[in-house]
């Protein structure tokens, strides 16, 4: 997964790609380039790093003249992250210059090809490969640009964002798409493209979403031409009028786009259930619901497929909605779901949570249950994005972009949406009653104004984290619908600040991990009042005659854990079912802290991507 940029038009390109490079680089940060076009020269500069190391670069080494250009930002699939890796790659004759998201698979073969016909090539990459197979099209067939790019992407298996264009005739770019996204602004006179809207979002929001299997002819000064790869069939390009804006990019005053997502949950919240949940009226209102009932109503499973944080989210759900509704659910990871050939029925719903909806797994995941015949159901945060077209209906999240590679506000906001579904099909069954539903939502509509509260803890957890920051192992220790928030936790701590940590369900402490425990262990325990508390609290006992030493997460006035533990942080108290949204908001605050303490790179942690669109 990559980032790719290109602008063709009337303005300096190198300036609009830089800067939208830098909003891209959640999607992968392990090298740098871009290639500018001036009436003469291609002008390419390419560095291993950040694109803050491109910037450095360029300024000694290339002119930045030009009103066409391309840009990329690489998360190293093939190659290793060096310079010659990175993008854009230069065909053999040097004429045409290529970005790509996305793998080649059959790469290996086109390139044997390629290299008995006569070509080189300097890099290791899938993408060096495309560059010059769309050259030997256009040689030996003598076609325009768009043609040979089609026909070489018939040969190709993979996937693939792609935006080229050819020295020889600079007022065209060459986009298409297959598996990766490709978004593109048209402004006045002027096009812009990218993995996303956010590169271009301040100089238009009209935007076209590429589909699979499209590609765009993009000409300066003129129009679009969409095509479908396979058959050539034209394609009427449907323009969306986009209604995100920059300052929702942005960090709006905080140090990190973490902490500034962490800080964002209860507008989040707020907006998730924002014209579902009418708490006056006790009605929950979803329209991928209600246009699905009777396949909800008549399902005999729930399947939930989904990885890392959405697999969290997926977890807490499996509670919510075998309490609720009484249908029986399965949580899979999308990984190990697509392979082990599953049991799958035509009466089986498959629900897909996915933050970016771009997650490789998650989306093949989704193929294969389609073709079984189940219904598939998607939970996605970015509108428009593969899952989300993939499925053949959904909810979105609406938490707004979320841009820290560390998933916070997605978690959240998954939750809520899960919450609101399984209420909802609760209602339609029967399973709950009118007194309990309508507690529920009311409790749900005050869960913004709690998660605020919990918030509020965060110069406490400062201190928590400054005492724990150097520990080499931390436990998390959970049960009910709080073992997935300890799995979360510890999925947190381990990402950004590289510490070893381990999520457990509290009762399994005794099976093995109590073994770890003695007075340099580090040990968070949710013991909110709600659920199995008196268990969880002898659980922490038990820690404590071990000398673990004891970070309680507990509800506000809880007495008996703070007798207990060595600090506790508390929360509001709620519904069972609806802890997890205000238990998570500590861990959260917890593993930030400890990694900015650590100087760590909080929003693009190491080997880590925004969204994982390789398995
Ligand atoms: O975009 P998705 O929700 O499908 O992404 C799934 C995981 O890659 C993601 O949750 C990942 O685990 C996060 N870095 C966790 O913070």
């Amino acid at each position: 997964m990559c980032g790719i940029v290109g602008y063709i038009g009337h303005r300096e390109a190198y300036p609009i790609i830089l800067k939208g490079l830098k909003r891209l680089e959640y999607r992968g940060y392990d090298s740098a380039g871009v290639a500018l076009y001036d009436g003469n020269t291609i002008n390419l500069c390419k560095t291993k790093g950040k694109v803050e190391a491109l910037e450095t670069k360029v300024k000694t080494q290339i002119a930045t003249k030009g009103t066409i250009g391309i840009g990329h930002t690489r998360w190293a699939t093939h190659g290793v992250p060096n310079d010659t890796n990175s993008h854009p790659h230069v065909s053999n004759s040097g004429n045409l210059v290529i970005i790509h998201n996305g793998i080649i698979e059959n790469y290996e073969s086109l390139k044997k090809e390629l290299i008995k016909r006569g070509y080189n090539f300097a890099s290791d990459t899938d993408t060096e490969v495309l560059v010059n197979l769309i050259e030997d099209v256009q040689k030996n067939q003598n076609t325009k640009l768009g043609k040979a790019v089609q026909i070489a992407l018939n040969q190709v298996i993979g996937a693939y964002a792609i935006a080229v264009f050819d020295k020889k005739k600079p007022n065209e770019i060459v986009t298409a798409k297959l598996g990766s996204p490709l978004a593109i602004g048209i402004g006045d006179n002027e096009f812009f493209i990218a993995s996303d809207a956010s590169p271009f979002i301040e100089y238009t929001n009209n935007a076209i979403y590429l589909e699979d299997e499209e590609m765009a002819i993009i000409r300066r000064g003129k129009d679009i031409k969409i095509r479908k790869i396979k058959n050539d069939s034209i394609v009427a390009p449907y323009i969306q009028q986009l209604q995100i804006n920059l300052e929702q990019i942005e960090k709006g005053g905080y140090d990190h786009f973490m902490l500034k997502e962490i800080y964002e949950q209860p507008n989040a919240i707020l907006d998730t259930f924002r014209g579902r949940l009418l708490s006056k009226d006790a009605i929950i209102k979803m329209a991928g619901i209600e246009d699905n009932m009777k396949k909800f109503l008549n399902a005999k499973r729930i399947i939930i497929v989904a990885c890392g944080t959405s697999w969290h989210a997926g977890l807490v759900s499996e509670y919510t909605f075998e309490n609720l509704t009484r249908t029986p659910v399965e949580v899979e990871y999308a990984s190990e779901f697509r392979y082990r050939n599953p049991v799958i029925n035509e009466d089986d719903i498959v629900i897909a949570i996915s933050q970016s909806g771009e997650t490789a797994d998650t989306l093949a995941a989704i193929k294969l249950a389609k073709a079984k015949g189940a219904f598939v159901f998607g939970v996605c945060n970015v509108v428009g994005s593969s899952i989300a077209r993939e499925a053949h209906a959904g909810a979105y999240t609406h938490a707004g972009p979320e841009i820290g590679v560390a998933s916070t506000k997605a978690f959240t906001t998954q939750i809520t949406v899960l919450t609101l579904i399984a209420l909802r099909l609760a209602r339609a069954k029967g399973t709950i009653s009118s007194t309990d539903f309508r507690h529920h939502l009311i409790e749900l509509e005050l869960i913004p104004e709690k998660v605020k509260k919990a918030l509020q803890s965060d110069a406490y957890i400062k201190v928590v984290s400054e005492i724990y920051k150097d520990s080499k192992n931390v436990l998390y220790l959970g049960r009910g619908y709080n073992f997935p928030v300890a799995l979360e936790g510890a999925l947190k701590l381990k990402e950004i600040s590289y510490i070893h940590a381990e999520g457990y369900p509290a009762a399994e402490m005794k099976h093995g991990p109590i073994a770890l425990i003695d007075e340099n262990m580090p040990i968070v325990v949710i013991a909110t009042k709600k659920g199995h508390y008196e268990k969880v609290v002898s659980n922490i006992q038990e820690i404590k005659s071990r000398k673990g030493k004891i970070i309680g997460i507990v509800t506000e006035g809880d007495t008996s854990v703070k007798d207990l533990a060595d600090h506790v942080i508390e929360v509001p108290e709620t519904l069972e079912p609806l802890t997890p949204l205000l238990t998570t908001i500590p861990l959260q605050l917890l593993s930030y802290h400890i990694a900015v303490m650590l100087n760590k790179n909080v929003d693009q942690p190491r080997n880590l991507a925004k969204s994982v669109t390789v398995e």
